[in-house]
């Protein structure tokens, strides 16, 4: 059905969009309690920055790839109307039933995929909608999944070893940590964690794993701990890498991003833009390089004689330097300390 504005009415369209394979919208209501520590006024990163970036105008069509909270979606959604429309996907199928929740008043203005990002080309080919105002990816886990110990994101949790943010997968941490060989341990840990002490952490595995199988994340920050050299006064726990290292591996988060980037551009009206946020230098680099690829610019780092990188310009990098926040927001959001936001706008 189409309104007067030639727009399909989606409110009363969702139960027809049953497309083979991505009939995967979320419909369930139930929703449990809050984790403790969690702020129901969680402040999403760099919005303000991500609203300038993203030029949300009333009538705007946005893609958010990762729904999360939903914290950048509901200030997007109050930008656009009337007439706005957000695709929000997230592969976390509870945080998208919580953020239904949050969203309700913008119903009719919202579709929900439970999918990964780097699937987001297969949801919009399927979808009958004019080119992308913008599309926003904020990286990484939410504060939610952070908090809720069943989730396994933690060292300081008291959960399982889980790390998977779509639970229906298979792969967990607990199942990394006690199947992979030393060496392939020690070369995650170092390649997805920058962990200088890799060899020592998969060593210390290793062996209190022959002991019994290693199922809780208190456990594994225990064997960490006691693996390295004693922290310095200021410096972070000595799990966080290796935490960092095993989520991005259950995830697969680094493999689908350059994908997700250089795919979803021709989805993009020229004019309208691409916004990163990331919170590691491993996602921040991935960014950075299909940006300035997409910009026809040189990413090999060759001499000119031996550059191949295509100089076709697609985008225009909006961001030389990636935005990071303010000192008011460190103040509130300490969490938002490595937020970098990276910008690019279709040509
Ligand atoms: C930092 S949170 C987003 C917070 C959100 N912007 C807000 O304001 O509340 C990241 C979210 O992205 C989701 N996510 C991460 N990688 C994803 C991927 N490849 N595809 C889809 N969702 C992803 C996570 O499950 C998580 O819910």
């Amino acid at each position: 059905m189409r309104t007067a504005n030639g727009w399909r009415n989606w409110g009363s369209e969702l139960s027809r969009l049953d497309w083979a394979g991505l009939n995967k919208h979320v419909w369930a209501t139930t929703m449990k309690a809050p984790p403790e520590g969690f702020s129901s006024e969680h402040q999403p990163v760099l919005l303000h920055e991500v609203l300038d970036f993203l030029m949300c105008r009333p009538g705007g069509i946005f893609v958010d790839a990762t729904l999360g909270l939903g914290g950048h979606a509901e200030a997007i959604l109050q930008k656009i109307q009337p007439g706005g429309r957000l695709i929000g996907v997230d592969r976390d199928k509870e945080s998208l039933e919580r953020v239904r929740d949050r969203l309700l008043p913008y119903a009719h203005s919202v579709l929900y995929f439970h999918e990964n990002f780097k699937n987001l080309p297969l949801i919009l080919n399927n979808l009958d909608l004019p080119p992308l105002d913008g599309i926003l990816a904020d990286l990484g886990v939410s504060s939610y999944q952070l908090l809720s110990p069943e989730r396994g994101f933690s060292f300081q949790g008291s959960g399982m070893l889980d790390m998977r943010m779509d639970r229906s997968q298979t792969q967990t941490a607990a199942g990394l940590v006690n199947q992979l060989p030393e060496e392939q341990l020690a070369d995650l840990i170092h390649r997805y964690g920058e962990e200088r002490y890799a060899r020592r952490i998969a060593k210390a595995i290793v062996r209190a794993r022959s002991q019994g199988r290693i199922s809780q994340c208190a456990e594994l920050a225990r064997i960490i701990e006691s693996a390295v050299p004693a922290r310095g006064p200021r410096s972070i726990h000595p799990a966080t890498r290796t935490f960092q290292a095993l989520r991005i591996a259950v995830n697969e988060e680094l493999e689908g991003l350059e994908e997700f980037l250089a795919d979803v551009l021709p989805f993009v009206k020229p004019g309208g833009r691409v916004a990163v946020i990331s919170f590691h230098s491993l996602e921040d680099r991935i960014v950075k390089r299909t940006f300035r690829k997409a910009a026809g610019l040189c990413v090999c780092n060759r001499s000119p004689e031996l550059c191949t990188c295509p100089r076709e310009a697609r985008v225009t990098i909006i961001t030389p330097r990636p935005a990071t926040p303010r000192a008011a927001e460190l103040k509130d959001n300490p969490r938002a300390r490595s937020a970098r936001l990276r910008v690019a706008e279709r040509i």
